[in-house]
């Protein structure tokens, strides 16, 4: 048996192909373009793994993914290939819009010609899970209900109107064409092989290299967090028993304001790795300009999977955050070696010089 899982080696594609390796026994193609985004060495442990196969490719090449498709015969693809950035998709909505929305279009393309020439049993047991997100949903006000999965879509930046785009194609192809599909709406990510553009592995690396550590506007906006690991055994289940043509929320329960989240990485480095000195990390909190269009609260409500598919997540804020730190003070050499010339150009172009 074989699944194709799409952004591969990104952050939550890599954890989630190292969770499935060491959990199952099947197969992994795994089709990532490689953008600045997608890093082998994430996947370095799989060196010589023979249930690892990579390709590098876009997931809008319909003749490639069609080929992999008709060669390794999966029982289901996972698409997580994206661009994932809010800010860079501020400055520049194009890759958004080819990736996000006309990559997932062909994607989809390929996937209903080759489940459409699928024999039975196989053709019934198919399936196609899209990763997407709580932006969809738009902000909420401090008093207003966590998103359902019935909540309207209000996406508020290129980014998340790309998504909610690529949501309703999914939507629209298993309503017109039958296709098996499942989708996934996530809160917010943290831990292992996180890049340091977002928020949180973006404050250990500076606040490490002695660097300010930039919260936009008041710092009060409001996020739920999710340690990565608990996402990938999320989609998992809703791989493995979803109802088809649902969406189902993911969610942490661990509504935080943006500021709280920089005081307890600055509190895990004070004590793990403490300044000579002694003066804390927060010391080095810079409040800068908002994030245009800043959506001030996302909330999830996770009862859906939880009630339907036993779901919840294993880790609470408390233990995912410590075991993030700890991750990145073991891994400086992954740190470092992200931080390449195209890192540096755009943390110039987003914080200034
Ligand atoms: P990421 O940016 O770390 O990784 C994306 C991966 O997709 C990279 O490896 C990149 O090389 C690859 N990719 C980009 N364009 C591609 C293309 N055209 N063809 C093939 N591969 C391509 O993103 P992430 O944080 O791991 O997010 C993965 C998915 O989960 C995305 O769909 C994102 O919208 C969704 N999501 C992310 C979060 C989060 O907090 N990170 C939360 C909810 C949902
Ligand atoms: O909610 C799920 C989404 O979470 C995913 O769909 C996205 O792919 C993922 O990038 C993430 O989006 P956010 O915009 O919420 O994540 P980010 O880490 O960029 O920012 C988190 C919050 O922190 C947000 O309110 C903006 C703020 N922030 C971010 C950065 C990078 C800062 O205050 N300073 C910063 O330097």
């Amino acid at each position: 048996m074989t699944v194709l899982v799409t952004g591969g080696a990104g952050f939550i594609g890599s954890n989630f192909v190292l969770d499935w390796l060491a959990q199952s026994d099947e197969t992994v193609i795994n089709l990532d373009k490689l953008t600045y985004a997608g890093n082998l060495q994430n996947l370095a442990a799989l060196a010589g793994n023979p249930r690892h196969v990579f390709v590098r490719g876009d997931i809008g090449d319909v003749n490639l993914v069609a080929q992999l498709l008709a060669e390794h015969r999966p029982r289901a693809v996972v698409n997580l290939a994206a661009e994932s950035h809010v800010d860079r998709s501020i400055h520049g909505p194009g890759e958004f819009i080819e990736t996000n929305i006309v990559g997932t279009f062909h994607l989809l393309e390929a996937v209903r010609a080759y489940w459409g020439g699928m024999p039975e049993p196989q053709h019934s047991g198919f399936r196609l899970l899209h990763v997407s997100t709580d932006e969809v949903y738009g902000s909420l006000s401090a008093d207003e209900p966590a998103f359902t999965e019935n909540h309207r879509y209000e996406p508020n930046s290129p980014y998340s109107a790309s998504k909610a785009a690529s949501d309703h194609l999914v939507r629209a192809y298993h309503h017109t064409y039958g296709l098996p599909v499942l989708t996934t709406n996530c809160s917010n990510n943290y831990g292992p092989y996180h890049f340091p553009e977002k928020l949180i592995p973006l404050m250990i690396v500076n606040a490490l290299a002695g660097k300010p550590l930039p919260v936009y506007g008041d710092g009060r906006q409001v996020r739920d967090w999710l340690y990565v690991k608990d996402h990938c055994s999320a989609i998992r289940r809703v791989l493995e028993a979803g109802r088809v043509g649902e969406s189902y929320n993911v969610g942490g329960w661990n509504e935080k304001p943006n500021i709280d989240i920089v005081h307890a990485v600055c509190a895990l480095l004070d004590e793990l790795r403490p300044h000579v000195d002694g003066i804390s990390y927060r010391e080095q909190i810079s409040f800068v300009t908002d994030r245009p269009g800043h959506d001030r609260r996302y909330a999830i409500d996770a009862r859906k999977i939880e009630r339907e598919l036993g779901w919840k997540p294993a880790e609470t804020f408390g233990s995912g955050i410590r075991k993030t730190v700890q991750w990145y003070l073991e891994n400086r050499e992954w740190v470092n070696a992200v931080q390449s010339g195209g890192y540096r150009d755009w943390v110039a172009k987003q914080y200034g010089a």
